[in-house]
């Protein structure tokens, strides 16, 4: 028998080392009735201008080293005045140069519109092709960082739809209603309860 048929129908790993992609997920998936594992895992990332891709690549490769039904999920961040800069290096660019490095970039820059993109891929173990599932959230990059809570870019990024605090001012379910990780989760979730029949 192989990992993934030991699996019960309603539960779906995610692999991943950011435990805060989990806690925002597993609050999405519980309100479909699904239970969402954190599958601490270092997956790597293609160098790839598409976040599909990566989150692809990805779980073709944690499906294969584990034959669990897996996601991966890949966010980028895209900044209208710098040209979609950081994009999918957003990782990469806040390891280096931080919020203080995009905000310098922007200084003086009025029109500050940008959006995170996020693509979840997922394959139901070994040798199953990937499925992915999209979600966007737009608003603009703040002056300053304001707040503590979530991670990464949160700080300075202003959703639409909201009053003007940053995703990091807000409680994880504010951001949840919002958010870009939540709308691809959202997508998988309608997607996998009818693949699954329940
Ligand atoms: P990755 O998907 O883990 O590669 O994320 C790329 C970069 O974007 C990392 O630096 C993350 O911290 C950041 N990031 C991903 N998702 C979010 C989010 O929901 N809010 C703020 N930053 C994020």
């Amino acid at each position: 028998m192989r990992p993934k048929d030991l699996v019960p129908p309603k539960v779906v790993y995610l692999a991943s080392t950011n435990v805060h992609k989990y806690l925002e997920a597993r609050e999405i998936t519980a309100r479909y009735g699904l239970s969402l594992t954190f599958l601490r895992e270092d997956v790597p990332e293609l160098q790839h201008d598409d976040v599909a891709e990566i989150a692809k690549e990805g779980a073709i490769w944690a499906a294969e080293k584990w034959d669990l039904p897996v996601l991966v999920e890949d966010t980028g961040l895209f900044i209208e005045a710098l040209k979609g800069f950081p994009g999918p290096y957003a990782s990469y660019v806040l390891k280096t140069v931080g919020l203080k490095g995009i905000l310098r970039l922007l200084e003086g820059v009025e029109g500050r519109r940008a959006y995170f993109r996020t693509a979840l891929a997922f394959c139901d173990g070994k040798g199953s092709e990937p499925v992915v599932f999209t979600g966007e959230a737009h608003g603009h990059i703040s002056h300053e960082p304001r707040g503590t809570g979530g991670f990464g870019y949160d700080p300075i990024f202003v959703p639409e739809g909201g009053d003007g605090r940053t995703f990091a001012e807000m409680t994880r379910s504010e951001k949840n209603a919002l958010s870009h990780r939540a709308k691809a989760f959202r997508a998988f979730c309608e997607w996998f309860r009818a693949y699954r029949g329940l």
